[in-house]
C-alpha cells in the first residue's frame, strides 16, 4: 500500500460527521494548526498535528512502507467543494437573455416567449454526445481550478428522452474520465416543451412512462422544477411519487420565483434536498428541518436574478442544515464561482465563515446522500482535500471573491 503524507500545513479546518449538520453544529470545525493528514491509498488514515502524524507513521506503519511526503507550508487544508446543484451539461448560450435581464426583463417572462430553458433545449438537441462531452470537460476543469471535488449534474435540456439520455450518457462518461466525481440527477421535468400537447400534466405521464425507466438505475436523484406555471404541486408529487417507486432519491426546485409550497412538498416527500427556497415560508421550511430535507441554498442564482438571497440565516437559527451549491446553469446563473458564494454567504446572507464552510463540505455532501464518505477530513472517508494558499481558513471570507486554491488531492492523488 502506498501512502501519501500532507505535512506542516499552517492550518487545517474541517466539520465532522458523517451526516449533515444542522442549525448551531454548523458553526463547528475541527481546527489543527501545523497540521497532517495520512492517506492510505484513496483514503484517510490519520490526521492531527505534525508531529503526532510523523509519530502514528513510525509507530503503525511497516518501516519498508513507501510514503511520499508533501509539504503544505502555508497552506491551509480543507475538505474539497461538493456543488451539489449543477446543470453543467447544455449547448449553446444564453448572453443575449443575460443581457435582456439586466435591462429589465424578467426570467419567467423570457422562458413564456419561448427563450429561457426552451433556447438549450434546442440548443442541447441540435449538440452531438461527443461536443456536450467536450464544452462539459472545460466546465469540470474550471470547477476542479476552484477546488471542487464532487459535482452533481442534472439532465434537463432535452424534450424527449432521446435527449435526456445523451445527457446522461455525457455524464457517466464525464464521471469515468475526468477525476472530479459526477452524482446524476434526472431532470426531464425541467420545462414543458413548447409544442407539446397536453401541457404540463400529460407531459408528466410521458415522464412516468418514459423517462423515468430510462434513467432509473443511472441517475441517483429525480428534480423536477416546481414552479408556478412550469410545474405545479400536484403534478410535482405525482413525479416524484413515481420516481421514488422507481428507486430514486428526490431533489425539488422549490419556491424560486414565487411561494408555491415546494419546500412543504419536499418535508412531505422527505426529499433529500429542496433548492433555491428564495420565497419558502417560515412553516414549510421548519417542515423540510423536521423530515431531515437539506436546505440547498444558490446565492450566485439570487444575485444573478438581483433577487433577495434565500433566508439562510433564519434556516440554521432553526435547526436547518444549510449547503450552499452554484446552480451553474446557462440562464439564470451561469457561473461555477465558489469564491463568490463564499462572498455572498457571508457578507450578504449573514452565514458565518464556518457556516459557510459546512455549507460547502459536509452538507453539500449530504445534499447528495454522500455524507457517510466525503465532505470532511475525517479517518475512514475519501481523501478528496484542497489545499488554499492562505494562512487559515478566515482568508476564504475575508480574501473575498478571489480563488485561493493552490492544490487539490482526488481520491488520495495529487492532482497540481
Ligand atoms: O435552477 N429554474 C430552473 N432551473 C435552473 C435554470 C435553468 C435555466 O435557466 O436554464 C435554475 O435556476
Ligand atoms: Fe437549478
Amino acid at each position: 500500500m502506498s501512502y501519501l503524507l500532507i505535512k506542516n500545513a499552517a492550518q487545517l479546518a474541517t466539520p465532522e460527521g458523517h451526516s449533515a449538520s444542522c442549525g448551531e453544529e454548523m458553526s463547528h470545525l475541527r481546527v489543527i494548526a501545523d497540521a497532517a493528514v495520512l492517506i492510505e491509498g484513496e483514503k484517510i488514515l490519520f490526521v492531527a498535528t505534525t508531529d503526532e502524524v510523523e509519530d502514528y507513521v513510525i509507530k503503525n506503519l511497516p518501516a519498508d512502507s513507501k510514503i511520499t511526503r508533501y509539504d503544505a507550508s502555508g497552506k491551509t487544508v480543507l475538505p474539497g467543494f461538493v456543488d451539489s446543484h449543477t446543470h453543467f451539461v447544455f449547448g449553446g448560450y444564453r448572453e443575449h437573455e443575460f443581457n435582456l435581464r439586466l435591462q429589465g426583463a424578467g426570467y419567467m417572462e423570457i422562458m413564456k416567449a419561448g427563450g429561457g430553458i426552451a433556447y438549450s433545449i434546442a440548443e442541447t438537441s441540435a449538440a452531438s454526445e461527443d461536443e456536450l462531452y467536450e464544452l462539459a470537460w472545460q466546465r469540470l476543469q474550471r470547477m476542479l481550478e476552484l477546488g471542487i471535488t464532487t459535482v452533481e449534474g442534472k439532465t434537463g435540456y432535452g424534450e424527449d428522452t432521446e435527449t435526456e439520455d445523451k445527457m446522461l450518457r455525457v455524464m457517466e462518461r464525464l464521471d469515468q474520465d475526468h477525476p472530479i466525481d459526477i452524482v446524476k440527477t434526472y431532470m426531464g421535468a425541467h420545462a414543458v416543451p413548447l409544442n407539446y400537447h397536453g401541457g404540463a400534466s400529460s407531459y408528466v405521464d410521458y415522464l412516468i412512462a418514459e423517462g423515468l425507466p430510462m434513467a432509473a438505475g443511472r441517475a441517483e436523484f429525480c428534480d423536477i422544477f416546481c414552479e408556478k406555471d412550469v410545474f405545479e404541486l400536484e403534478d410535482s408529487e405525482r413525479l416524484l411519487l413515481a420516481a421514488r417507486e422507481q428507486g430514486f432519491k428526490l431533489k425539488l426546485h422549490a419556491d424560486e420565483i414565487v411561494q408555491l409550497g415546494g419546500a412543504a412538498l419536499a418535508a412531505k416527500m422527505e426529499a433529500t434536498s429542496a433548492d433555491h427556497l428564495l420565497k419558502s415560508a417560515d412553516a414549510d421550511l421548519l417542515a423540510m428541518r423536521d423530515a431531515g430535507t437539506v436546505a440547498t441554498l444558490l446565492p450566485c442564482t439570487a444575485f444573478s436574478l438581483k433577487e433577495d438571497y434565500a433566508r439562510g440565516r433564519f434556516m440554521i437559527d432553526n435547526g436547518l442544515a444549510v449547503a450552499l451549491a452554484s446552480d451553474l446553469n446557462p440562464g439564470s446563473c451561469y457561473t461555477q464561482s465558489v469564491p463568490l458564494i463564499i462572498a455572498l454567504a457571508t457578507i450578504y446572507m449573514g452565514l458565518s465563515i464556518e457556516e459557510t464552510i459546512t455549507a460547502l463540505t459536509l452538507n453539500g455532501a449530504a445534499a447528495l446522500d454522500l455524507a457517510d464518505s466525503i465532505g470532511s477530513i475525517e479517518a475512514g472517508k475519501q481523501a478528496d482535500l484542497i489545499l488554499m494558499d492562505a494562512p487559515n481558513y478566515r482568508h476564504l471570507s475575508y480574501h473575498f471573491a478571489m480563488n485561493l486554491l493552490d492544490t487539490v488531492v482526488k481520491k488520495g492523488i495529487i492532482l497540481n
